[in-house]
Protein backbone atom coordinates (compact mmCIF):
# COMPACT_ATOMS: atom_id res chain seq x y z
CA UNK A 1 0.00 0.00 0.00
CA UNK A 2 1.22 3.09 -0.89
CA UNK A 3 2.07 5.67 2.31
CA UNK A 4 1.73 9.70 1.78
CA UNK A 5 4.88 11.50 3.10
CA UNK A 6 2.65 14.03 5.25
CA UNK A 7 5.43 14.98 8.22
CA UNK A 8 8.28 13.94 6.27
CA UNK A 9 10.78 16.30 4.95
CA UNK A 10 13.58 15.12 2.92
CA UNK A 11 16.95 16.42 4.32
CA UNK A 12 19.69 14.69 1.81
CA UNK A 13 20.11 13.34 -1.63
CA UNK A 14 21.64 9.44 -1.45
CA UNK A 15 25.09 10.81 -1.60
CA UNK A 16 24.90 14.00 -0.04
CA UNK A 17 24.51 11.88 2.68
CA UNK A 18 28.18 11.32 4.55
CA UNK A 19 30.55 10.83 7.44
CA UNK A 20 29.72 14.24 8.77
CA UNK A 21 26.40 13.23 9.64
CA UNK A 22 27.57 10.37 12.28
CA UNK A 23 26.00 12.13 15.82
CA UNK A 24 24.44 14.64 14.31
CA UNK A 25 20.92 14.27 14.54
CA UNK A 26 18.83 11.99 11.78
CA UNK A 27 18.30 12.12 7.86
CA UNK A 28 15.12 11.43 5.55
CA UNK A 29 16.47 10.08 2.37
CA UNK A 30 13.82 9.15 -0.40
CA UNK A 31 14.38 7.44 -3.49
CA UNK A 32 13.82 3.94 -5.49
CA UNK A 33 15.06 0.63 -4.30
CA UNK A 34 18.05 -0.34 -6.52
CA UNK A 35 19.25 -3.75 -4.28
CA UNK A 36 17.54 -5.83 -1.42
CA UNK A 37 19.21 -8.52 0.71
CA UNK A 38 17.43 -10.20 3.11
CA UNK A 39 19.94 -11.52 5.67
CA UNK A 40 17.01 -12.69 8.26
CA UNK A 41 17.47 -10.15 11.41
CA UNK A 42 18.83 -7.65 8.98
CA UNK A 43 17.47 -6.10 5.79
CA UNK A 44 19.74 -4.30 3.15
CA UNK A 45 18.94 -1.89 0.90
CA UNK A 46 20.78 0.27 -1.70
CA UNK A 47 18.40 3.38 -2.27
CA UNK A 48 18.88 5.14 -5.34
CA UNK A 49 18.55 8.51 -6.42
CA UNK A 50 19.89 11.02 -9.26
CA UNK A 51 22.97 11.68 -7.01
CA UNK A 52 23.74 7.61 -6.69
CA UNK A 53 23.10 4.93 -3.90
CA UNK A 54 23.16 4.78 -0.27
CA UNK A 55 23.50 1.57 1.79
CA UNK A 56 20.09 1.59 4.36
CA UNK A 57 20.10 -1.04 6.98
CA UNK A 58 16.72 -2.55 8.42
CA UNK A 59 17.42 -4.30 12.07
CA UNK A 60 14.33 -4.81 14.46
CA UNK A 61 15.76 -3.04 17.07
CA UNK A 62 15.94 0.52 15.52
CA UNK A 63 12.82 0.54 14.06
CA UNK A 64 10.87 -2.16 15.59
CA UNK A 65 8.69 -5.25 14.94
CA UNK A 66 6.16 -3.34 12.80
CA UNK A 67 8.62 -1.35 10.71
CA UNK A 68 10.43 -4.26 10.18
CA UNK A 69 7.42 -6.01 8.88
CA UNK A 70 7.17 -3.84 6.10
CA UNK A 71 10.74 -3.25 5.07
CA UNK A 72 10.24 -7.64 4.42
CA UNK A 73 8.00 -5.87 1.48
CA UNK A 74 10.12 -3.98 -0.11
CA UNK A 75 10.65 -4.86 -3.55
CA UNK A 76 13.20 -3.46 -6.30
CA UNK A 77 12.45 0.28 -7.75
CA UNK A 78 9.62 0.58 -4.76
CA UNK A 79 10.13 4.46 -3.70
CA UNK A 80 10.40 4.42 -0.41
CA UNK A 81 11.26 7.28 2.33
CA UNK A 82 13.91 6.19 5.23
CA UNK A 83 14.67 8.04 8.18
CA UNK A 84 17.69 7.19 10.31
CA UNK A 85 20.99 7.53 11.86
CA UNK A 86 24.08 7.36 9.99
CA UNK A 87 26.83 4.85 11.35
CA UNK A 88 30.22 3.74 9.42
CA UNK A 89 29.53 0.38 8.02
CA UNK A 90 29.22 -2.65 10.02
CA UNK A 91 30.79 -4.78 7.27
CA UNK A 92 33.24 -4.57 4.41
CA UNK A 93 33.17 -0.77 2.98
CA UNK A 94 32.78 -0.25 -0.81
CA UNK A 95 35.52 1.39 -2.37
CA UNK A 96 33.56 2.13 -6.28
CA UNK A 97 30.26 4.11 -4.39
CA UNK A 98 30.76 7.70 -2.90
CA UNK A 99 28.83 7.00 0.23
CA UNK A 100 30.79 3.29 0.62
CA UNK A 101 31.97 3.96 4.21
CA UNK A 102 28.59 4.78 5.89
CA UNK A 103 25.30 3.33 6.19
CA UNK A 104 21.90 4.61 7.41
CA UNK A 105 20.22 2.48 10.09
CA UNK A 106 16.35 3.30 9.80
CA UNK A 107 14.25 4.16 12.51
CA UNK A 108 11.09 4.76 9.87
CA UNK A 109 10.32 3.58 6.83
CA UNK A 110 7.36 4.78 4.36
CA UNK A 111 6.84 3.37 1.32
CA UNK A 112 5.58 5.73 -0.75
CA UNK A 113 5.39 3.80 -3.83
CA UNK A 114 5.11 0.07 -4.73
CA UNK A 115 5.96 -0.90 -8.15
CA UNK A 116 5.50 -3.70 -10.98
CA UNK A 117 8.88 -6.02 -11.84
CA UNK A 118 10.90 -3.46 -14.75
CA UNK A 119 11.09 -5.40 -18.00
CA UNK A 120 14.64 -4.83 -17.62
CA UNK A 121 16.99 -4.53 -14.85
CA UNK A 122 17.76 -0.86 -14.10
CA UNK A 123 21.68 -1.01 -14.50
CA UNK A 124 24.81 0.88 -16.11
CA UNK A 125 25.94 -0.20 -19.26
CA UNK A 126 22.68 -2.60 -19.67
CA UNK A 127 22.93 -5.37 -22.57
CA UNK A 128 19.18 -4.93 -23.29
CA UNK A 129 18.16 -4.20 -26.89
CA UNK A 130 17.70 -0.60 -27.39
CA UNK A 131 14.32 -0.78 -28.60
CA UNK A 132 12.60 -2.42 -25.46
CA UNK A 133 14.29 0.57 -23.61
CA UNK A 134 12.84 2.90 -25.44
CA UNK A 135 9.53 1.76 -25.20
CA UNK A 136 10.12 2.28 -21.45
CA UNK A 137 12.26 5.02 -22.05
CA UNK A 138 10.53 6.84 -18.12
CA UNK A 139 12.86 3.38 -16.51
CA UNK A 140 15.37 3.51 -19.20
CA UNK A 141 16.12 7.36 -17.86
CA UNK A 142 16.48 5.97 -14.37
CA UNK A 143 20.36 4.27 -15.44
CA UNK A 144 23.08 6.11 -13.57
CA UNK A 145 24.93 6.47 -17.47
CA UNK A 146 21.92 8.31 -18.91
CA UNK A 147 21.56 10.37 -15.93
CA UNK A 148 24.96 11.56 -16.04
CA UNK A 149 24.21 12.45 -19.48
CA UNK A 150 21.04 14.46 -19.31
CA UNK A 151 22.66 16.32 -16.07
CA UNK A 152 25.80 17.02 -18.10
CA UNK A 153 24.00 18.55 -20.66
CA UNK A 154 21.51 20.54 -17.99
CA UNK A 155 25.44 21.85 -16.81
CA UNK A 156 26.39 22.70 -20.39
CA UNK A 157 23.21 24.49 -21.08
CA UNK A 158 23.84 26.53 -17.81
CA UNK A 159 27.10 27.22 -18.54
CA UNK A 160 26.68 28.45 -22.31
CA UNK A 161 23.56 30.80 -20.60
CA UNK A 162 25.40 32.15 -17.74
CA UNK A 163 28.91 32.79 -20.76
CA UNK A 164 26.57 34.12 -23.47
CA UNK A 165 24.78 36.73 -20.78
CA UNK A 166 28.16 37.99 -19.60
CA UNK A 167 29.18 38.62 -23.59
CA UNK A 168 25.78 40.35 -23.51
CA UNK A 169 23.81 38.22 -26.06
CA UNK A 170 20.42 38.32 -25.38
CA UNK A 171 17.86 35.52 -25.22
CA UNK A 172 14.83 35.70 -27.72
CA UNK A 173 12.46 33.11 -28.32
CA UNK A 174 11.80 32.40 -31.89
CA UNK A 175 8.35 31.26 -33.54
CA UNK A 176 7.97 27.64 -34.13
CA UNK A 177 5.26 28.10 -36.38
CA UNK A 178 6.31 29.79 -38.92
CA UNK A 179 7.26 29.73 -42.86
CA UNK A 180 9.80 27.67 -44.56
CA UNK A 181 13.20 28.04 -43.68
CA UNK A 182 16.04 28.16 -45.92
CA UNK A 183 18.25 25.36 -44.43
CA UNK A 184 17.05 22.83 -47.25
CA UNK A 185 15.94 19.97 -45.86
CA UNK A 186 12.42 18.52 -46.31
CA UNK A 187 9.54 20.78 -43.55
CA UNK A 188 7.58 19.10 -41.04
CA UNK A 189 4.28 21.52 -42.07
CA UNK A 190 1.32 22.03 -39.29
CA UNK A 191 -1.83 22.50 -41.29
CA UNK A 192 -3.72 25.59 -40.33
CA UNK A 193 -7.68 24.95 -39.19
CA UNK A 194 -8.10 28.87 -39.63
CA UNK A 195 -6.64 28.81 -43.11
CA UNK A 196 -8.02 25.57 -44.48
CA UNK A 197 -5.54 24.32 -47.05
CA UNK A 198 -2.29 26.27 -45.58
CA UNK A 199 0.45 24.44 -43.70
CA UNK A 200 2.54 26.10 -41.28
CA UNK A 201 6.63 25.21 -41.51
CA UNK A 202 8.15 24.14 -37.95
CA UNK A 203 11.69 25.65 -38.38
CA UNK A 204 14.89 23.83 -39.52
CA UNK A 205 16.22 26.77 -37.73
CA UNK A 206 15.90 30.17 -36.06
CA UNK A 207 18.01 31.71 -39.17
CA UNK A 208 15.50 34.02 -40.85
CA UNK A 209 14.13 35.82 -37.76
CA UNK A 210 17.40 35.74 -35.94
CA UNK A 211 18.92 37.91 -38.95
CA UNK A 212 15.59 39.94 -38.35
CA UNK A 213 16.39 40.33 -34.63
CA UNK A 214 19.74 41.89 -36.04
CA UNK A 215 17.73 44.44 -38.01
CA UNK A 216 15.91 45.51 -35.14
CA UNK A 217 18.97 46.32 -33.37
CA UNK A 218 19.17 43.93 -30.93
CA UNK A 219 22.96 43.21 -32.00
CA UNK A 220 23.82 39.70 -30.04
CA UNK A 221 21.13 37.30 -29.60
CA UNK A 222 21.39 33.29 -28.28
CA UNK A 223 18.89 30.99 -28.37
CA UNK A 224 18.30 27.57 -26.87
CA UNK A 225 16.25 26.33 -29.80
CA UNK A 226 14.65 23.34 -31.23
CA UNK A 227 15.12 22.84 -35.11
CA UNK A 228 12.77 20.19 -37.24
CA UNK A 229 14.30 18.74 -40.42
CA UNK A 230 12.60 15.58 -41.95
CA UNK A 231 16.03 13.57 -43.11
CA UNK A 232 17.07 10.26 -43.13
CA UNK A 233 18.01 9.68 -39.48
CA UNK A 234 21.58 8.63 -38.65
CA UNK A 235 23.15 7.68 -35.33
CA UNK A 236 23.92 12.19 -35.49
CA UNK A 237 20.94 13.33 -36.84
CA UNK A 238 17.50 13.32 -35.35
CA UNK A 239 14.05 15.15 -36.69
CA UNK A 240 14.22 17.07 -34.24
CA UNK A 241 17.26 18.66 -32.24
CA UNK A 242 18.58 21.42 -30.02
CA UNK A 243 20.82 24.19 -31.52
CA UNK A 244 22.59 26.43 -29.69
CA UNK A 245 22.13 29.63 -31.75
CA UNK A 246 23.67 32.79 -32.13
CA UNK A 247 23.77 36.19 -34.19
CA UNK A 248 25.99 39.37 -33.65
CA UNK A 249 25.88 42.37 -35.14
CA UNK A 250 29.12 44.84 -36.91
CA UNK A 251 31.19 42.27 -36.80
CA UNK A 252 32.97 39.70 -39.14
CA UNK A 253 34.36 35.75 -39.35
CA UNK A 254 37.17 36.83 -36.76
CA UNK A 255 35.08 38.10 -33.92
CA UNK A 256 32.15 35.20 -34.45
CA UNK A 257 35.35 32.14 -33.82
CA UNK A 258 36.93 34.28 -31.02
CA UNK A 259 33.19 34.16 -28.29
CA UNK A 260 32.79 30.86 -29.58
CA UNK A 261 36.68 29.48 -28.88
CA UNK A 262 36.12 30.91 -25.47
CA UNK A 263 32.75 29.86 -24.97
CA UNK A 264 34.01 25.80 -26.13
CA UNK A 265 37.23 26.27 -23.83
CA UNK A 266 34.94 27.90 -20.50
CA UNK A 267 32.55 24.73 -21.57
CA UNK A 268 35.13 22.12 -22.07
CA UNK A 269 37.04 23.02 -18.64
CA UNK A 270 33.89 23.82 -16.42
CA UNK A 271 32.48 20.27 -17.52
CA UNK A 272 34.84 17.87 -17.98
CA UNK A 273 38.06 19.63 -16.57
CA UNK A 274 39.46 19.66 -20.46
CA UNK A 275 41.73 22.28 -21.49
CA UNK A 276 41.24 23.68 -24.88
CA UNK A 277 44.20 25.07 -26.56
CA UNK A 278 43.30 28.25 -27.95
CA UNK A 279 43.49 29.35 -31.22
CA UNK A 280 41.80 26.42 -32.31
CA UNK A 281 43.34 25.34 -35.46
CA UNK A 282 42.08 26.86 -38.59
CA UNK A 283 41.65 24.89 -41.85
CA UNK A 284 40.39 25.76 -45.27
CA UNK A 285 37.46 23.71 -47.07
CA UNK A 286 40.39 22.62 -50.10
CA UNK A 287 43.07 21.84 -47.77
CA UNK A 288 40.83 19.56 -45.92
CA UNK A 289 39.32 17.93 -48.67
CA UNK A 290 42.52 17.22 -50.18
CA UNK A 291 44.53 16.04 -46.90
CA UNK A 292 41.65 14.22 -45.30
CA UNK A 293 38.99 13.79 -47.99
CA UNK A 294 36.28 15.02 -45.57
CA UNK A 295 34.84 18.74 -44.90
CA UNK A 296 34.88 17.14 -40.88
CA UNK A 297 38.00 15.61 -40.62
CA UNK A 298 39.40 14.02 -37.58
CA UNK A 299 41.86 14.77 -36.57
CA UNK A 300 43.60 12.63 -34.06
CA UNK A 301 45.24 10.52 -36.39
CA UNK A 302 47.01 10.99 -39.67
CA UNK A 303 46.48 8.47 -42.69
CA UNK A 304 46.36 11.38 -44.76
CA UNK A 305 45.42 11.12 -48.59
CA UNK A 306 48.34 11.89 -51.35
CA UNK A 307 47.52 12.85 -55.08
CA UNK A 308 49.40 10.77 -56.65
CA UNK A 309 48.07 11.58 -60.14
CA UNK A 310 51.28 13.15 -61.60
CA UNK A 311 53.12 9.93 -60.27
CA UNK A 312 50.42 7.11 -62.08
CA UNK A 313 50.13 9.90 -65.62
CA UNK A 314 50.90 7.30 -68.09
CA UNK A 315 51.34 4.13 -66.73
CA UNK A 316 49.72 0.63 -67.91
CA UNK A 317 46.88 0.64 -65.14
CA UNK A 318 43.88 1.79 -67.45
CA UNK A 319 42.16 2.26 -64.24
CA UNK A 320 44.06 4.87 -62.84
CA UNK A 321 44.18 6.67 -66.86
CA UNK A 322 41.13 6.25 -67.37
CA UNK A 323 40.38 8.24 -63.88
CA UNK A 324 42.70 11.18 -65.02
CA UNK A 325 41.32 11.20 -68.51
CA UNK A 326 37.91 11.71 -67.46
CA UNK A 327 39.28 14.62 -65.28
CA UNK A 328 39.27 12.77 -62.09
CA UNK A 329 42.56 11.60 -59.82
CA UNK A 330 43.75 9.05 -57.87
CA UNK A 331 44.88 9.45 -54.50
CA UNK A 332 45.49 7.31 -52.24
CA UNK A 333 46.23 6.46 -48.32
CA UNK A 334 49.32 4.87 -46.34
CA UNK A 335 47.69 2.15 -43.58
CA UNK A 336 50.82 2.37 -41.93
CA UNK A 337 52.10 -1.23 -40.62
CA UNK A 338 49.14 -3.40 -42.11
CA UNK A 339 51.08 -4.81 -45.16
CA UNK A 340 49.81 -8.45 -43.47
CA UNK A 341 46.15 -7.83 -43.16
CA UNK A 342 44.72 -10.87 -44.93
CA UNK A 343 43.58 -10.87 -47.98
CA UNK A 344 39.46 -11.35 -46.75
CA UNK A 345 40.01 -7.79 -44.77
CA UNK A 346 41.03 -6.35 -47.56
CA UNK A 347 37.65 -7.89 -49.66
CA UNK A 348 36.03 -6.20 -47.02
CA UNK A 349 37.76 -2.73 -46.98
CA UNK A 350 36.72 -2.89 -51.10
CA UNK A 351 33.62 -3.70 -50.21
CA UNK A 352 33.06 -0.92 -47.81
CA UNK A 353 34.56 1.20 -50.63
CA UNK A 354 31.77 0.94 -53.35
CA UNK A 355 29.52 1.26 -50.23
CA UNK A 356 31.00 4.92 -50.78
CA UNK A 357 30.45 4.86 -54.61
CA UNK A 358 34.02 3.26 -55.69
CA UNK A 359 33.89 1.21 -58.55
CA UNK A 360 37.06 -0.69 -56.84
CA UNK A 361 39.90 -0.39 -54.77
CA UNK A 362 43.48 -0.94 -55.67
CA UNK A 363 45.62 -1.92 -52.90
CA UNK A 364 49.35 -2.65 -53.00
CA UNK A 365 51.23 -4.02 -49.76
CA UNK A 366 55.37 -3.71 -49.61
CA UNK A 367 56.37 -7.10 -48.05
CA UNK A 368 59.19 -6.62 -45.29
CA UNK A 369 61.73 -7.81 -48.21
CA UNK A 370 60.73 -4.44 -49.95
CA UNK A 371 59.02 -6.58 -52.71
CA UNK A 372 55.24 -5.52 -53.79
CA UNK A 373 52.01 -7.42 -53.79
CA UNK A 374 49.08 -5.75 -55.56
CA UNK A 375 46.18 -5.67 -57.14
CA UNK A 376 47.56 -3.78 -59.96
CA UNK A 377 51.01 -5.33 -60.34
CA UNK A 378 50.90 -7.12 -63.65
CA UNK A 379 49.40 -3.82 -65.43
CA UNK A 380 52.75 -1.96 -64.10
CA UNK A 381 56.56 -1.94 -64.47
CA UNK A 382 58.63 -2.40 -61.32
CA UNK A 383 59.75 0.97 -61.78
CA UNK A 384 56.43 2.65 -61.65
CA UNK A 385 55.54 0.45 -58.63
CA UNK A 386 58.14 1.62 -56.82
CA UNK A 387 57.62 5.12 -57.83
CA UNK A 388 54.09 4.87 -56.39
CA UNK A 389 55.09 3.49 -53.09
CA UNK A 390 57.71 6.10 -52.79
CA UNK A 391 55.03 9.01 -53.44
CA UNK A 392 52.87 7.13 -50.41
CA UNK A 393 56.43 6.92 -48.60
CA UNK A 394 55.23 3.08 -48.28
CA UNK A 395 57.80 1.29 -46.15
CA UNK A 396 58.01 -2.23 -45.66
CA UNK A 397 55.11 -3.96 -44.02
CA UNK A 398 52.52 -1.06 -44.92
CA UNK A 399 49.39 -1.27 -46.99
CA UNK A 400 48.45 1.15 -49.82
CA UNK A 401 45.06 1.73 -50.81
CA UNK A 402 44.45 3.52 -53.84
CA UNK A 403 40.82 5.24 -55.29
CA UNK A 404 40.14 6.58 -58.99
CA UNK A 405 37.55 8.18 -60.03
CA UNK A 406 36.16 12.19 -60.15
CA UNK A 407 37.47 14.00 -57.25
CA UNK A 408 34.29 13.82 -55.14
CA UNK A 409 34.25 10.02 -55.12
CA UNK A 410 37.80 9.68 -54.18
CA UNK A 411 37.31 12.42 -51.05
CA UNK A 412 34.37 10.36 -50.42
CA UNK A 413 35.69 7.27 -50.44
CA UNK A 414 39.31 7.98 -49.20
CA UNK A 415 37.93 10.05 -46.33
CA UNK A 416 35.22 7.17 -45.31
CA UNK A 417 38.07 4.23 -45.55
CA UNK A 418 40.91 6.58 -43.22
CA UNK A 419 38.13 6.49 -40.30
CA UNK A 420 37.11 2.65 -41.05
CA UNK A 421 40.43 1.57 -40.35
CA UNK A 422 41.02 3.53 -37.58
CA UNK A 423 38.36 2.82 -36.00
CA UNK A 424 39.30 -1.19 -36.78
CA UNK A 425 42.57 -0.31 -35.32
CA UNK A 426 41.06 1.43 -32.31
CA UNK A 427 43.42 4.12 -32.02
CA UNK A 428 40.91 6.56 -31.50
CA UNK A 429 40.39 7.88 -27.92
CA UNK A 430 37.25 9.33 -27.13
CA UNK A 431 38.92 11.89 -24.53
CA UNK A 432 41.26 13.36 -27.08
CA UNK A 433 39.59 16.57 -28.24
CA UNK A 434 40.95 17.70 -31.12
CA UNK A 435 38.74 21.15 -32.55
CA UNK A 436 39.43 22.30 -35.84
CA UNK A 437 37.82 25.76 -37.98
CA UNK A 438 37.19 24.69 -41.53
CA UNK A 439 36.80 27.90 -43.80
CA UNK A 440 36.65 29.12 -46.68
CA UNK A 441 33.84 26.30 -47.79
CA UNK A 442 32.83 26.51 -51.52
CA UNK A 443 29.55 28.89 -51.63
CA UNK A 444 27.52 26.77 -54.23
CA UNK A 445 27.29 23.06 -55.12
CA UNK A 446 26.16 21.96 -58.29
CA UNK A 447 22.95 20.00 -58.10
CA UNK A 448 23.32 17.12 -60.96
CA UNK A 449 19.60 16.70 -60.69
CA UNK A 450 18.19 20.06 -60.23
CA UNK A 451 20.69 21.50 -62.90
CA UNK A 452 21.27 24.02 -61.58
CA UNK A 453 23.89 25.77 -58.46
CA UNK A 454 22.41 25.31 -54.96
CA UNK A 455 23.84 27.23 -51.97
CA UNK A 456 25.96 24.77 -49.94
CA UNK A 457 25.25 26.69 -46.70
CA UNK A 458 22.30 28.97 -47.45
CA UNK A 459 21.71 31.62 -49.28
CA UNK A 460 22.13 34.54 -47.22
CA UNK A 461 25.69 33.44 -46.85
CA UNK A 462 28.43 36.01 -47.92
CA UNK A 463 31.19 35.53 -50.85
CA UNK A 464 34.77 36.08 -49.72
CA UNK A 465 34.66 39.55 -51.18
CA UNK A 466 38.18 38.77 -53.33
CA UNK A 467 35.90 36.37 -55.11
CA UNK A 468 32.89 38.92 -56.21
CA UNK A 469 33.37 39.08 -59.21
CA UNK A 470 33.48 35.33 -59.95
CA UNK A 471 29.94 35.18 -59.57
CA UNK A 472 28.79 36.12 -62.60
CA UNK A 473 31.07 34.37 -64.31
CA UNK A 474 32.41 31.19 -62.51
CA UNK A 475 30.13 31.05 -59.62
CA UNK A 476 31.20 27.20 -58.73
CA UNK A 477 34.64 29.12 -57.56
CA UNK A 478 33.25 31.34 -55.34
CA UNK A 479 34.40 30.72 -51.74
CA UNK A 480 31.67 31.83 -48.92
CA UNK A 481 32.62 33.46 -45.29
CA UNK A 482 31.34 30.13 -43.92
CA UNK A 483 32.61 28.10 -41.02
CA UNK A 484 32.06 25.00 -39.13
CA UNK A 485 33.58 23.67 -36.10
CA UNK A 486 34.41 20.57 -35.76
CA UNK A 487 35.30 18.39 -33.19
CA UNK A 488 36.84 14.34 -33.72
CA UNK A 489 35.22 14.07 -36.97
CA UNK A 490 31.85 15.50 -36.49
CA UNK A 491 30.14 18.90 -37.00
CA UNK A 492 29.45 20.35 -33.97
CA UNK A 493 28.75 24.11 -35.55
CA UNK A 494 28.43 25.83 -38.90
CA UNK A 495 28.04 29.43 -39.26
CA UNK A 496 28.46 32.46 -41.70
CA UNK A 497 28.78 35.93 -42.05
CA UNK A 498 25.60 37.49 -44.11
CA UNK A 499 25.01 39.34 -47.32
CA UNK A 500 23.91 42.85 -46.11
CA UNK A 501 24.43 44.58 -49.43
CA UNK A 502 21.05 43.90 -51.59
CA UNK A 503 23.04 43.90 -54.79
CA UNK A 504 25.35 41.14 -53.33
CA UNK A 505 22.27 39.23 -52.84
CA UNK A 506 20.54 39.88 -56.09
CA UNK A 507 23.71 38.45 -57.34
CA UNK A 508 23.57 35.50 -55.27
CA UNK A 509 20.07 34.37 -56.14
CA UNK A 510 20.67 35.07 -59.68
CA UNK A 511 23.76 32.40 -59.32
CA UNK A 512 20.95 30.20 -57.42
CA UNK A 513 18.41 30.68 -60.40
CA UNK A 514 15.81 32.35 -58.65
CA UNK A 515 14.04 35.19 -60.12
CA UNK A 516 13.46 38.26 -57.97
CA UNK A 517 9.71 37.31 -57.14
CA UNK A 518 10.21 33.82 -56.70
CA UNK A 519 12.76 35.14 -54.06
CA UNK A 520 10.85 37.97 -52.58
CA UNK A 521 7.98 34.96 -52.62
CA UNK A 522 10.06 32.81 -50.06
CA UNK A 523 11.97 35.69 -48.04
CA UNK A 524 10.17 38.76 -49.00
CA UNK A 525 9.98 39.99 -45.37
CA UNK A 526 13.64 39.40 -44.71
CA UNK A 527 14.91 41.22 -48.23
CA UNK A 528 11.86 44.04 -47.43
CA UNK A 529 13.56 44.12 -43.82
CA UNK A 530 17.11 44.80 -45.47
CA UNK A 531 15.96 48.18 -47.16
CA UNK A 532 15.25 49.51 -43.66
CA UNK A 533 18.96 49.23 -42.60
CA UNK A 534 20.22 46.35 -41.86
CA UNK A 535 23.78 46.06 -40.01
CA UNK A 536 26.77 43.43 -41.04
CA UNK A 537 26.11 40.83 -39.32
CA UNK A 538 27.36 36.85 -38.91
CA UNK A 539 26.21 33.78 -36.60
CA UNK A 540 26.68 30.36 -35.99
CA UNK A 541 24.54 27.44 -34.86
CA UNK A 542 26.05 24.60 -32.43
CA UNK A 543 24.02 20.77 -32.28
CA UNK A 544 23.76 20.59 -29.07
CA UNK A 545 23.01 16.96 -29.09
CA UNK A 546 26.22 16.21 -30.49
CA UNK A 547 28.41 18.38 -28.36
CA UNK A 548 27.42 16.70 -25.50
CA UNK A 549 27.74 13.18 -27.20
CA UNK A 550 30.58 13.82 -27.95
CA UNK A 551 31.25 15.25 -24.69
CA UNK A 552 29.83 11.95 -22.91
CA UNK A 553 32.03 9.39 -25.16
CA UNK A 554 28.46 8.47 -26.59
CA UNK A 555 28.44 7.35 -30.15
CA UNK A 556 24.46 8.45 -30.25
CA UNK A 557 22.94 11.77 -29.84
CA UNK A 558 19.83 9.46 -29.08
CA UNK A 559 22.10 8.50 -25.72
CA UNK A 560 21.93 12.62 -24.88
CA UNK A 561 18.20 13.03 -25.94
CA UNK A 562 15.81 12.55 -23.16
CA UNK A 563 12.53 10.98 -25.38
CA UNK A 564 14.57 10.43 -29.00
CA UNK A 565 12.89 9.12 -31.86
CA UNK A 566 14.35 5.69 -33.76
CA UNK A 567 15.15 5.47 -37.53
CA UNK A 568 11.76 5.52 -38.81
CA UNK A 569 10.93 9.27 -37.29
CA UNK A 570 8.67 7.02 -34.96
CA UNK A 571 8.36 7.07 -31.56
CA UNK A 572 8.73 3.68 -29.06
CA UNK A 573 7.03 4.92 -26.28
CA UNK A 574 4.31 7.62 -27.22
CA UNK A 575 3.95 5.83 -30.56
CA UNK A 576 3.81 8.71 -32.50
CA UNK A 577 3.65 9.89 -35.54
CA UNK A 578 -0.28 8.23 -34.95
CA UNK A 579 -3.29 8.39 -36.88
CA UNK A 580 -5.65 11.28 -35.61
CA UNK A 581 -9.77 11.17 -35.63
CA UNK A 582 -11.78 11.57 -38.77
CA UNK A 583 -13.12 14.83 -37.27
CA UNK A 584 -9.67 16.38 -36.22
CA UNK A 585 -8.90 16.00 -39.87
CA UNK A 586 -12.73 17.71 -40.88
CA UNK A 587 -11.79 20.42 -39.06
CA UNK A 588 -8.28 20.90 -41.06
CA UNK A 589 -10.13 20.50 -44.22
CA UNK A 590 -7.41 17.03 -44.59
CA UNK A 591 -8.36 14.05 -46.95
CA UNK A 592 -5.30 12.04 -46.76
CA UNK A 593 -4.79 9.11 -49.72
CA UNK A 594 -4.12 6.79 -47.42
CA UNK A 595 -6.34 4.21 -46.12
CA UNK A 596 -7.11 4.10 -42.45
CA UNK A 597 -8.16 0.91 -40.77
P1 LIG B 1 23.32 23.94 -39.85
O1 LIG B 1 22.28 23.47 -40.77
O2 LIG B 1 24.76 23.65 -40.19
O3 LIG B 1 23.27 25.52 -39.69
O4 LIG B 1 23.04 23.40 -38.39
C1 LIG B 1 23.87 23.74 -37.29
C2 LIG B 1 24.27 22.50 -36.51
O5 LIG B 1 23.14 21.74 -36.09
C3 LIG B 1 23.48 20.36 -36.03
N1 LIG B 1 22.47 19.58 -36.79
C4 LIG B 1 21.82 18.49 -36.33
N2 LIG B 1 21.91 17.83 -35.17
C5 LIG B 1 21.10 16.77 -34.98
N3 LIG B 1 20.19 16.34 -35.89
C6 LIG B 1 20.06 16.97 -37.08
N4 LIG B 1 19.14 16.54 -37.95
C7 LIG B 1 20.90 18.10 -37.34
N5 LIG B 1 21.04 18.96 -38.39
C8 LIG B 1 21.98 19.85 -38.02
C9 LIG B 1 24.86 20.21 -36.59
C10 LIG B 1 25.07 21.49 -37.34
O6 LIG B 1 26.43 21.87 -37.37
N6 LIG B 1 21.05 28.42 -39.39
C11 LIG B 1 22.33 27.74 -39.60
C12 LIG B 1 23.38 28.23 -38.66
C13 LIG B 1 23.91 29.62 -38.99
O7 LIG B 1 24.23 29.88 -40.15
O8 LIG B 1 24.02 30.43 -38.05
C14 LIG B 1 22.14 26.25 -39.44
O9 LIG B 1 21.10 25.75 -39.05
O10 LIG B 1 25.77 20.09 -35.51
P1 LIG C 1 40.44 -5.19 -62.63
O1 LIG C 1 41.39 -5.07 -63.79
O2 LIG C 1 39.04 -4.74 -62.93
O3 LIG C 1 40.53 -6.54 -61.95
O4 LIG C 1 40.96 -4.14 -61.57
C1 LIG C 1 42.23 -4.21 -60.99
C2 LIG C 1 42.20 -3.56 -59.62
O5 LIG C 1 41.78 -2.21 -59.73
C3 LIG C 1 41.25 -4.23 -58.65
O6 LIG C 1 41.90 -4.32 -57.40
C4 LIG C 1 40.09 -3.26 -58.58
O7 LIG C 1 39.46 -3.31 -57.31
C5 LIG C 1 40.80 -1.95 -58.78
N1 LIG C 1 39.91 -0.87 -59.25
C6 LIG C 1 38.91 -0.92 -60.17
N2 LIG C 1 38.33 0.30 -60.32
C7 LIG C 1 38.98 1.13 -59.48
C8 LIG C 1 38.88 2.52 -59.16
N3 LIG C 1 37.96 3.31 -59.70
N4 LIG C 1 39.75 3.04 -58.25
C9 LIG C 1 40.69 2.24 -57.68
N5 LIG C 1 40.84 0.96 -57.94
C10 LIG C 1 40.01 0.38 -58.82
Amino acid sequence: MAESMKGLKRTHRCTEVSEANINSGKVTVMGWVQKRRNLGSLIFVDLRDRSGLLQIVFDVNDIGEEGFAKAETIRNEFVIAVTGDVTMRGGAFNENLKTGTIEVRATELRILSEANTPPFPIEENTLTKEELRLQYRYLDLRRPDLQRNLMMRSKVVTLVRNFMAEEGFLEIETPMLTKSTPEGARDYLVPSRVHPGSFYALPQSPQIFKQLLMCSGYDRYIQIARCFRDEDLRADRQPEFTQIDMELSFVDVDDVIDVNERLLAKVFKEVLDVDVALPIQRMTWQEAMDRFGSDKPDVRFGMELKDVSEVVKGCGFGVFTGALENGGSVRGINAEGQGAMPRKKIDALVDFAKGYGAKGLAYMSINEDGTYKSSFSKFMTEEELKALADAMDGKPGDLLLFAADKNKIVYNVLGALRLEIANQLGILKKDDFRFLWITEFPLLEYDEEENRYVAMHHPFTMPMEEDLPLLDTDPGKVRAKAYDIVLNGTEIGGGSVRIHQDDIQEKMFAALGFTKEAAYNQFGFLLNAFKYGVPPHAGLAYGLDRLVMLMAGEDSIRDVIAFPKVKDASCMMTQAPGEVDKKQLDELCIATAVKQD
